[in-house]
């Protein structure tokens, strides 16, 4: 394998992606409709790599778009990270999250098959495993109901991506249930750069970190873990970008259907996070205890053995690291990406 279309190449997972696609000698062609990412992350890319990936501007659903960009290059593999995948705002717009996270992928799979191409790698999340029954999870364990319309997108483009490779067992496809992805490139030139008010985590506590955020709100202290505050599975993402280069090699030993967590298999409390984040970075994350986030849960975190075992693949870098890298990026980049 070659030439590999990365869906979403410009945002925060898939930028890093097409970085280590680089570094490994594949060449990565970019689709993106820059509607959660900025066209200036591609001369950032450059300026790592020294190569300027192709990049179409175009929608995934926009199947005659695909078309042509299949006609133009010899694609040799796929990774579709491009979706909306805000939880929030998944529950205000169902309607927009389904059809575009399913038509999207639909519309993809339908032209892979048209141009022969066989190998795709789908970004899941580990909200499939909903509330799990236990942690660490395994690929094995069951999935439970998610808890917004976009864990369900996750849940469903899972299933009928099983599908798909169990009617063609020639038609390989990787899901990579992605933990917490965190941190950005060591050069501070990509990272999460989120619009407006950040959801997640991380990208909050930098903002409070050069006092564009007053503090963190901490959503709920009264959980059953040893600080109360809950617990994540927290990877690096530049360790997550790897995962998948890991995985495109796993796909040339034509597997059918194979499914991964990609975590680190250590669970980090919200109080721990913040405090690793002070210490890294030397700085003062002021926070408030308030009531829990609806859809939260207690703890999940990976079990990690099995990429290890069938991909070769372990996450390198810890939250000490990806707490400097994402204050690095968050101080060069005050206002986000222009
Ligand atoms: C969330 C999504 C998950 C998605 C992932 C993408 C939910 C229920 N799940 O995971 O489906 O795949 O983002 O990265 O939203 N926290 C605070 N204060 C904040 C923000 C978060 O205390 O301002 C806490 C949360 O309660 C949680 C932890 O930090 O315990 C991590 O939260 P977050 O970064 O939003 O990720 P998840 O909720 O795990």
């Amino acid at each position: 394998m070659k030439n590999i279309l990365v869906t979403g190449g410009l945002g925060f997972i898939g930028s890093e992606t097409v970085v280590c696609l680089i570094e490994e000698g594949y060449t990565p062609i970019i689709i993106d409709n820059l509607y959660n990412s900025k066209k200036a992350v591609l001369p950032r890319i450059k300026e790592i790599t020294g190569v300027l990936p192709k990049f179409y501007e175009n929608d995934v659903t926009d199947e005659d778009a695909l078309r042509k960009i299949f006609k133009e290059n010899k694609i040799d593999g796929v990774i579709h990270f491009a979706g909306y995948k805000a939880v929030g705002e998944s529950v205000q717009k169902p309607l927009e999250y389904y059809s575009n996270n399913l038509i999207s992928t639909l519309k993809l799979v339908k032209v892979m098959k048209e141009f022969g191409v066989k190998n795709l790698i789908f970004s899941s999340s580990a909200t499939v495993y909903g509330l799990p029954k236990r942690v660490p999870v395994t690929e094995e364990d069951e999935l439970n109901e998610a808890t917004n319309p976009y864990g369900e997108t996750k849940f469903m483009i899972e299933r009928i991506l099983g599908d798909i490779s169990k009617a063609d067992p020639s038609f390989n496809v990787a899901l990579l249930r992605y933990f917490n992805p965190i941190g950005g490139h060591p050069s501070g030139l990509l990272g999460e750069d989120p619009n407006g008010i950040p959801n997640n985590l991380l990208p909050y506590i930098s903002q409070v970190a050069i006092g564009k955020l007053d503090h963190l709100n901490i959503f709920g202290d009264d959980y059953d873990t040893p600080d109360g505050t809950g617990v994540r599975d927290y990877i690096h993402v530049v360790d997550l970008a790897s995962g998948h280069v890991a995985t495109l090699k796993k796909l040339e030993t034509n597997p059918g259907l194979v499914i991964y967590n990609l975590g680190t298999g250590k669970g980090t409390s919200v109080l721990e996070m913040v405090k690793a984040y002070e210490k890294a970075n030397n700085v003062k994350i002021p926070y408030e205890i308030k009531p829990r986030r609806a859809g939260d849960i207690a703890a999940n975190y990976a079990n990690v053995d099995k990429a290890k075992r069938e991909l070769g693949w372990v996450a390198k870098y810890d939250i000490v690291q990806a707490c400097l890298d994402a204050y690095n990026f968050q101080k060069k980049n005050p206002d986000g990406i222009k």
